[in-house]
C-alpha cells in the first residue's frame, strides 16, 4: 500500500474531530491560553449578547473564533467574565450559562461543514496529491496550483472545496488561523482555477 501523506492523515483526523467540535486538545488548557484564541472585538461582542435581553446575534466572524476556541474554553470564558464584569455579575449566573451553550450551538450550525460521508467523497474526488497542493494555497497564497489540480478542482465542485475548508478549520492545527480570510481564499483558488478552463 502506498503511504499516506500528510493531507490525508489531516483529513483522516480532521473528519473524526470535525464533526463533534474540538475538545480533546483544550482540556489542559488555562484560562490565558484560552483567552489567547479569542479577540478583543468579537470577545466584547459576546459579552454584549450575553448580557443582553434581545436576541442579540453573534456575526460569522466571531461565530468561527467560538466554534475554533472550543466549547470548553468558551463556557470558562463565560465563567470568567460572568464573575468580573460588572453588568454580567448582577445577572443571575445559571441564565447566563444557559446562554452561553445557546450562543455555542448556534455558532456551531452557523459553520458546521457537510457530514463525514459527504466530505470523504470529496476526499476522494481531489486526491491526496492535489489536495495537499490546495490546501498549501489556502494556508499561503504564495503556493503554486499545477493546472492539473486546478481541473480537479473545478471537477470536484465548489461546494465540496468550501466544504473541506469549512471542516479544515476546525482542526486543532487551524485554531489559530483566520477563518473568514481562509475561507475568502479559498473561494479566489476555485475562482481562479474555474477561469483558467
Ligand atoms: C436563577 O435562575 C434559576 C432558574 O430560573 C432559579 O432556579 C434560581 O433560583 C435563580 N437564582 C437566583 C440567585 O436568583
Amino acid at each position: 500500500m502506498a503511504t499516506l501523506s500528510n493531507y490525508l492523515i489531516l483529513v483522516a483526523f480532521l473528519l473524526a474531530t470535525a464533526i463533534e467540535t474540538i475538545s480533546a486538545t483544550e482540556e489542559q488548557e488555562s484560562l490565558f491560553e484560552c483567552r489567547r484564541h479569542m479577540n478583543s472585538h468579537c470577545g466584547n461582542k459576546i459579552v454584549d449578547v450575553l448580557s443582553s435581553q434581545k436576541k442579540n446575534k453573534v456575526s460569522r466572524e466571531c461565530c468561527y473564533k467560538i466554534v475554533q476556541m472550543g466549547y470548553s474554553c468558551h463556557s470558562r470564558l463565560t465563567l470568567f467574565v460572568s464573575q468580573t464584569n460588572a453588568e454580567l455579575r448582577s445577572k443571575n449566573s445559571t441564565h447566563v450559562m444557559a446562554k452561553n451553550d445557546v450562543i455555542f450551538n448556534k455558532c456551531d450550525q452557523a459553520t458546521k461543514p457537510e457530514s463525514w460521508q459527504y466530505l470523504s467523497n470529496c476526499v476522494v474526488k481531489i486526491g491526496a496529491k492535489c489536495g495537499k497542493q490546495i490546501f498549501e494555497k489556502q494556508v499561503d497564497s504564495k503556493h503554486k496550483v499545477t493546472k492539473h489540480c486546478c481541473q480537479k478542482l473545478v471537477k470536484m465542485g465548489e461546494s465540496c472545496h468550501i466544504n473541506l475548508a469549512k471542516a479544515l478549520i476546525r482542526t486543532p492545527e487551524m485554531r489559530d488561523v483566520d477563518a473568514i480570510q481562509f475561507l475568502h481564499n479559498s473561494k479566489k483558488i476555485f475562482d481562479q482555477c474555474r477561469d483558467l478552463e
